[in-house]
């Protein structure tokens, strides 16, 4: 099958899943939006409010400052893929509990990124950091720093570029500097990835 159709199978079988709890107190699943061909997959922890009205993920004050650092590096929301390690709002917004985790990531999450097959994962903010690396890591220290993650599906090797969450950059000067500094790394980041997958 090609790979928009398998894509698109899976954000169907999201959006029809009852595989955990979550699924109960959803309005909408929220597969994940952008480009199939993404260089760079975007991961947050999980849909908010807004986003469970709309199926669509980073939609509030926190996307709309995701845009803004994407056009910061010349970048659109068309141009990576947005997504989210679960897919239906927890509850009032808690964290998501481990089996829910561990459900909605190997249904579904990990088969996205096998086959975006993108150069970086992105993670936004510490939950969804703690999910792919070693919980001795901080994002106070770890933030734009780059890590490797192996799949558990496939034992591919993807590269993992943890930054903070831009809800909780949004009203923190400091956090949001550091944000905006760790993002302007991305293409840089990126070029250096590129050369030592596809070297001269
Ligand atoms: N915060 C997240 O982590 N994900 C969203 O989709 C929206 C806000």
């Amino acid at each position: 099958m090609a790979k928009k159709e398998e894509l698109t199978k899976i954000e169907e079988a999201i959006k029809a899943c009852k595989l955990c709890p979550l699924a109960k107190g959803r309005t909408y699943a929220v597969p994940g939006a952008g480009n199939f061909d993404a260089d760079i997959v975007f991961i947050g922890e999980g849909p908010g409010a807004k986003e469970d009205k709309v199926g669509e993920p980073f939609v509030g004050a926190a996307g709309k400052f995701l845009a803004e650092m994407l056009a910061e590096i010349k970048m659109k929301r068309e141009d990576v893929f947005i997504t989210n390690v679960v897919k239906c709002r927890p509850p009032n917004n808690r964290d998501p509990l481990p089996d829910e985790v561990q459900t909605c990531t190997t249904n579904y999450l990990w088969k996205q990124l096998e086959l975006i097959d993108p150069k970086i994962i992105i993670t936004l903010g510490r939950h969804a950091m703690y999910r792919f690396l070693p919980q001795d890591r901080r994002i106070s220290q770890d933030h734009g720093k780059l890590f490797k993650l192996t799949s558990p599906k496939s034992g591919r090797h993807f590269d993992i570029f943890p930054l903070y969450h831009p809800a909780a950059a949004l009203y923190n000067g400091g956090m949001r500097e550091v944000l905006m500094e760790d993002f302007k790394k991305i293409p840089r980041v990126l070029k250096k990835l590129e050369l030592k997958q596809n070297p001269l």
